[in-house]
């Protein structure tokens, strides 16, 4: 497996979920962009949505036994909560791209900090769906130079 998607809390709900923050593309829109974003490129790809922390890290310990190479992670609220998973991060070593879809930085003052940016390659916030779309063409390039 080359590339895994993964999707937090609440992030199951898009397309309805404050339209107006989150905008109307769907979970679902979003998976299959970046299945065939990813495909085209020749890559393997698999998407992953929980809204429990505890298997959020059980999925990340089983991307190292699977040869993961890149993750893509809207971590949703687990971002500014979650040592367990900036742990899993840390303890499988497998690089990773953080996407938010709204500009964490433009709404409440508990949604600057995040548990994950410094471990990350890097981040992508405020861009909507298409941050995904940009997280994915960043990975292909990374993955085409290994
Ligand atoms: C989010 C931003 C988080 O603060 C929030 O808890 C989410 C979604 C985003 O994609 O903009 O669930 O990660």
């Amino acid at each position: 497996m080359d590339v895994l998607v993964i999707n937090g809390p609440n992030l199951n709900t898009l397309g309805t979920r404050e339209p107006e923050i989150y905008g109307t593309t769907t979970l679902a829109d979003i998976e299959a962009a970046a299945v065939a974003q990813a495909e085209a490129a020749g890559l393997s790809v698999s998407t992953f949505q929980s809204n429990h922390e505890g298997e959020i890290v059980d999925r990340l310990h089983a991307a190292r036994t699977e040869g993961v190479r890149f993750v893509i992670i809207n971590p949703g609220a687990f971002t500014h909560t979650s040592v367990a998973i900036r742990d899993a991060f840390a303890a499988v070593a497998i690089p990773f791209v953080e996407v938010h879809i709204s500009n964490v930085h433009a709404r409440e003052e508990f949604r600057k900090h995040s548990y994950l940016s410094d471990l990350a390659v890097g981040v992508l916030t405020g861009f909507g769906a298409y941050g995904y779309t940009m997280a994915m063409d960043f990975v292909i390039g990374r993955l085409e130079e290994a």
